[in-house]
């Protein structure tokens, strides 16, 4: 690579102590490289644009300052707007993510790759980070974006907080982050054929203190679902809600019918009302709700078929199960229970179908 190659940005918040090891390491990982750093800075109390300032005397250092503390993924989107490298980097400056990991990635982006993530979660990578709580955190965080932005799925730690792109990624894209998780809205909006991930082992913080807390958590399930309201995939929800709706004039039509005119017992009436409901509402889920996985090659339509009968019927559990729960152990009104019992078990019927019989 030639010419100007590469920009760092760094999103700051009262980062003093750690700025100048940092910057000293970053020269010393990317001495071969034309490159620049740029901090982006929301007035920190402590210094550290001024102190940025100071050591842009000696190295390829620039610092845009913000006037109000707006968060770190929103400082990314600002500092790329200054940023001149073909190849972008972020990365946190207090010492979490280490420096020498970026020439292994833009070795990635060398052959090929247009994101190269710094990964805690494929083979290699480790979680040095003293909490484990947080760690639990961070895979219940991945097990949603999963999940629910199923375009993530190739990557196994999008929450990573350091990666590099080539600058084209993010070209055409508007990117309206909320929060932290800045690489998940470029993996969602940005346009790229390969990603590839290196390991890295996500280092202890001894300086300084993390800025992530309940308010940051709150703000990644509103990232989530903007993406989701943005991709589609909150109108799929939608929608089955919808079927799920359809079921249920399904399953009381036919419990009349068969009960009232064909003379059945009302429990076996019951049973084939459940089963006849589930079906209708696979067919109409399976054309209506997940055309594009079915597309996508989802496996063949009886196999779908078995698995999402199966969820539904432990979907039946859920429901019965919460009914019985809030109702005999609480004493919540039975009706009122049993409408806790349907949302539990639609949410349940969601994620495990979205995660498994459409897969
Ligand atoms: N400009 C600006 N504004 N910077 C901020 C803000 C803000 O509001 N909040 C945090 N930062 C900066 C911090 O100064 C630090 O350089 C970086 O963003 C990361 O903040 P931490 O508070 O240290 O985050 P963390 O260590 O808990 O988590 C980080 O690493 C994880 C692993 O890569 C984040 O990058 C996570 O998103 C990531 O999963
Ligand atoms: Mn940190």
């Amino acid at each position: 690579m030639d010419k100007k190659t590469i920009s760092i940005i760094i999103p700051t918040y009262n980062e003093a102590s750690s700025l100048t090891p940092l910057v000293e390491n970053l020269h010393r990982a990317l001495s071969s490289y034309s490159y620049e750093v740029v901090f982006v800075d929301d007035s920190s109390p402590d210094g550290t644009a001024e102190l940025a300032l100071s050591l842009a005397a000696r190295y390829p250092v620039r610092v845009l300052v913000r006037s109000n503390k707006r968060g770190l993924a929103s400082a990314v989107v600002d500092g790329l707007g200054e940023a001149q490298g073909e190849v972008v980097g972020v990365m946190d400056a207090d010492l979490q993510h280490p420096p020498e990991v970026i020439p292994e990635l833009l070795k990635e982006i060398q052959n090929g790759a247009d994101i190269a993530i710094a990964s805690r979660y494929v083979k290699g990578g480790s979680w040095q980070h003293p909490s484990l709580i947080r760690r639990a955190i961070s895979k219940g965080a991945i097990l949603i974006a999963h999940l629910l932005l199923p375009s993530t799925r190739q990557v196994a730690d999008p929450m990573s907080g350091f990666f590099l792109f080539r600058r084209e990624v993010v070209a055409g894209a508007s990117l309206k982050p909320t929060g932290y998780k800045i690489l998940l809205e470029i993996l969602i909006e940005g346009e790229f054929q390969k990603v590839a991930e290196v390991p890295y082992s996500f280092k202890a913080r001894h300086l300084g203190a993390s800025k992530l807390g309940a308010r940051q958590q709150i703000d990644y399930l509103k990232h989530v679902f903007s993406l989701m309201r943005r991709k589609g995939e909150l109108l799929r929800f939608v929608k089955f809600c919808l079927v799920g709706a359809s079921g249920v004039l399904v399953n009381m039509g036919l419990l009349w019918l068969l009960t009232e005119l064909a003379g059945l017992f009302y429990l076996l009436s019951a049973a084939i009302s459940i089963e006849t409901s589930i079906i209708t509402n696979f067919i109409l889920n399976d054309r209506f709700t997940f055309p594009d996985r079915r597309a996508a090659g989802a496996g063949h339509f009886l196999r779908r078929l078995v698995k999402f009968n199966i969820i539904s019927l432990a979907g039946l559990g859920v429901n019965l199960g919460i009914l019985w729960l809030l109702t005999s152990v609480f004493g919540v009104y039975y009706l009122l229970s049993n409408l806790c019992g349907i949302a539990a078990a639609t949410l349940w019927n969601y994620l495990a179908n979205i995660g498994w019989t459409w897969r």
